[in-house]
This record gives structure tokens, C-alpha cells and sequence, in this order.
């Protein structure tokens, strides 16, 4: 009895000093190579830097491991492999990150399979969340941020011209903003689709030149590859021939805008988040960047789906005191909410698994001397426009 006493005793003893540590995975694959693989750490960053800011707030002896993982860009067959080695090998009780749409698509199967919950902190196809029920997507639709910007530009043009990435999300956009550009009395004098690297960008430009649209409206993977588009809008003098280049505010992704110069001025975005945002939430969020990461460093688009994910995942771990059941969380994700996320007011929708934000209408400005996206005009709560229409189906 007394024995047995000192057991008990010593078992709790080591519980209270979290030698029962419990660790929770999670398995988190983006691109640090290949297309867009400068993007990667801008995912990781910042989940590390809200995972160092909130650990305190975990249950006591609650630790989070965080396994990273190279995709290597799109690359579907990479990002099954990942997953299933993560699920099985590793035993990760959650998967989260994904730049690319194909590789969400591809990580789908293994979630539902293991009944393991994937948080999508960047990929933006609509369909992406149809696909497991457990997906929940902290970062945003194509349609999200192309219809409402066909909404507008119905207002202000007459004729578009449409240039997207040949792949899930450049069709999303395309057809989002050619429904709403129509809807609102515009008219589409042309749409290509490109391929998905290393287009012959000039070629392009020039055919869309020649078609003299009011608006040429673009989307491809943020990146570099905004880059190259500026770039060859400014060279093949589709400004001065008075076309507006406009899109979702991947054109202008916060950390290319050094690069881009001053062609950028004036480039006409629309988008839930942008690093100049004037919000305390937004200011807090990117002074902690710059203070863990540098001055010079900025976080952007890919940075604020990274952090909310991960919100979001310490809110089910808080609630379950570190103990994780697959089906418990995803009601948690389901009913998460921030009032006061960097890019404002965040919920997903329970019905759908997708979040539900502002969208900016943003113009890329000179503040303190540097290119900026600076908002000048919000649509509220906006819902993935195409789950709503497929409702109503
Ligand atoms: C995607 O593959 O879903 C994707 C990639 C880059 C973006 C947006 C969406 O900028």
C-alpha cells in the first residue's frame, strides 16, 4: 500500500513537472525549392514566430513539434508522398501549409484516410475544401477577391482582357471575374491562359496589347513570377498604350514590391491582406516580424494565412487540453472566429470549412518613400462567391 502510494504520488509529481509532456505534430509541407520556394519561409516564420508568442497560453506540458517539409513547388506525387509519410511513418496529429492548389489536392485522400485534420494556409481553389471534410482552409479563394474585383471594374471599364495561370487557381480567377465583369455590363475582349512556368511573358503581352482593352486582368502565383509580369507590362509599354493592369493582390505580393519598381504604381488589387494595412492587429503583427526577423523583412499574404492557421489550431489544442480527437477539432475549426486578426474580422464558415474576410479594394501607392498596397475601400464578410452559387444550383 505504501508502495503503491509513492507510485501514485510520483506519477503525479512527474505529470505536474511535464515530464508526461505531451508533443503534438504537426506535419507542415510547403515549397522551399522550386517555383515560389522563396515563399515557404514566409509560411514558416510564421508559424514559428505565433507558436513562440502563444506557447505560454498552452496546457501545461503541451509542446508542439513542427516537421517541415520540401514539396518542391507544384509537385503533387512529392506532396501524396509527404503526407503519407508524415501520417504514417511520423504519426502527425495534424498536416498544414500548401502553397500550391495540385498538392492540396493530392494531401486531400490521405486526410480523410487517416482522419488526420489539414489546415491549407495558402492553396486557393475553390474546390479544395469539397474534397475531405477534414480541410479547413485558414487562407483564401480566388473567387474571393476575383469576383468582387470584377464587381468593381464593371463600374470603372468598358472592355477586360484576361491573363491567368493555366492551373486550378488562374481558372478560378478568370471565371470569377469574367462572371462578374458581365454581370455588371463589361465586356471580356479576350483571355488567355499561360503555362505555369516560364511563359513566354512578352508574347503574351503583346497579343493583349494589340487587343486594346480598357483593363488587363491578371493572376498567377505571386512570387517572382509577379515580378516578371510587371516587368514586361512596363516593357512591352502596355501602361503608356493605356491599359490598367489589375488583379488579385497576388500581383502585388508585399515582399515583390522592392523588386518591381515604379511600374507598380497605380496597379489596382484586390485583396484580404496587405502588410501596409493601418490596423493595430495588422501594425502589431508586422512590427514582431520585423523585430524577430529584421527591418528589412516583411510578412505578406502567405505570412497571414500561416499565422491565423495556427491560431486557429492552438484554439483546438486550448480547448482540448492538448489531447487531439480528429473529429473534435474540426468542430472547433468550424466554429473558430478572430475579431481581431491582422487582416481584420476572420470566421469559417461551418458549413463549408472556408474562411469568410474582408476583401480590399487596394492601390499600390509611395508611403515613406516605399511601394505599398494601400486599402481604400472593404467588402465585408465576403463567403467563397462560388460555394454560394453552387448552392443555389
Ligand atoms: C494555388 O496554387 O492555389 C495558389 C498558388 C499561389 C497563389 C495563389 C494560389 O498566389
Amino acid at each position: 500500500m505504501r508502495l503503491l502510494k509513492t507510485v501514485v504520488f510520483a506519477a503525479f509529481a512527474l505529470a505536474a513537472s511535464g515530464a508526461f509532456a505531451q508533443t503534438i505534430k504537426i506535419g507542415f509541407i510547403t515549397s522551399y525549392s522550386g517555383l515560389n520556394g522563396n515563399l515557404g519561409p514566409y509560411m514558416e516564420r510564421a508559424v514559428r514566430l505565433y507558436i513562440k508568442q502563444h506557447e505560454k497560453e498552452l496546457p501545461p506540458g503541451v509542446k508542439i513539434e513542427l516537421l517541415t517539409r520540401d514539396d518542391t513547388g507544384p509537385n503533387p506525387d512529392k506532396a501524396r508522398q509527404l503526407a503519407q509519410e508524415l501520417v504514417v511513418r511520423d504519426k502527425v496529429d495534424l498536416l498544414a501549409g500548401v502553397i500550391f492548389t495540385p498538392n492540396a489536392m493530392a494531401i486531400a485522400p490521405i486526410a480523410t484516410e487517416a482522419k488526420v485534420p489539414f489546415v491549407i494556409m495558402n492553396a486557393g481553389t475553390a474546390v479544395i475544401t469539397t474534397r475531405s471534410p477534414y480541410i479547413a482552409r485558414t487562407s483564401f479563394t480566388l473567387w474571393q477577391s476575383s469576383y468582387p474585383l470584377g464587381q468593381w471594374a464593371s463600374r470603372k471599364y468598358k472592355t477586360a482582357y484576361t491573363l491567368v495561370s493555366d492551373f486550378g487557381p488562374g481558372h478560378d480567377s478568370e471565371d470569377a471575374f469574367t462572371k462578374a465583369f458581365g454581370e455588371g455590363g463589361g465586356r471580356i475582349l479576350g483571355s488567355v491562359r499561360v503555362p505555369l512556368q516560364n511563359p513566354d511573358w512578352a508574347a503574351y503581352m503583346q497579343r493583349v496589347k494589340d487587343a486594346r482593352p480598357d483593363c488587363l486582368m491578371v493572376f498567377i502565383p505571386a512570387g517572382k513570377t509577379a515580378t516578371a509580369v510587371m516587368k514586361n507590362f512596363g516593357d512591352l509599354g502596355l501602361d503608356k498604350a493605356g491599359i490598367k493592369l489589375i488583379g488579385p493582390g497576388d500581383i502585388t505580393t508585399d515582399e515583390e514590391l522592392p523588386n518591381m519598381g515604379d511600374i507598380a504604381l497605380g496597379v489596382t488589387t484586390m485583396f484580404h491582406y496587405s502588410a501596409a494595412a493601418e490596423r493595430p492587429a495588422n501594425r502589431a503583427f508586422v512590427a514582431a516580424w520585423k523585430k524577430e526577423y529584421g527591418t528589412n523583412e516583411t510578412p505578406n499574404f502567405l505570412s497571414a494565412g500561416s499565422w491565423d492557421g495556427t491560431a486557429m489550431i492552438f484554439e483546438a489544442i486550448k480547448a482540448q487540453k492538448g489531447k487531439l480527437d480528429p473529429e473534435k477539432t474540426m468542430e472547433i475549426f468550424k466554429r473558430y472566429k478572430n475579431a481581431d486578426s491582422p487582416r481584420g474580422p476572420i470566421s469559417i464558415d461551418p458549413e463549408t470549412r472556408d474562411i469568410v474576410q474582408n476583401e480590399y479594394l487596394r492601390e499600390v501607392r509611395k508611403v515613406g518613400g516605399q511601394l505599398a498596397n494601400v486599402e481604400l475601400e472593404t467588402f465585408p464578410s465576403v463567403k467563397d462567391p462560388w460555394k454560394e452559387l453552387q448552392k443555389k444550383k
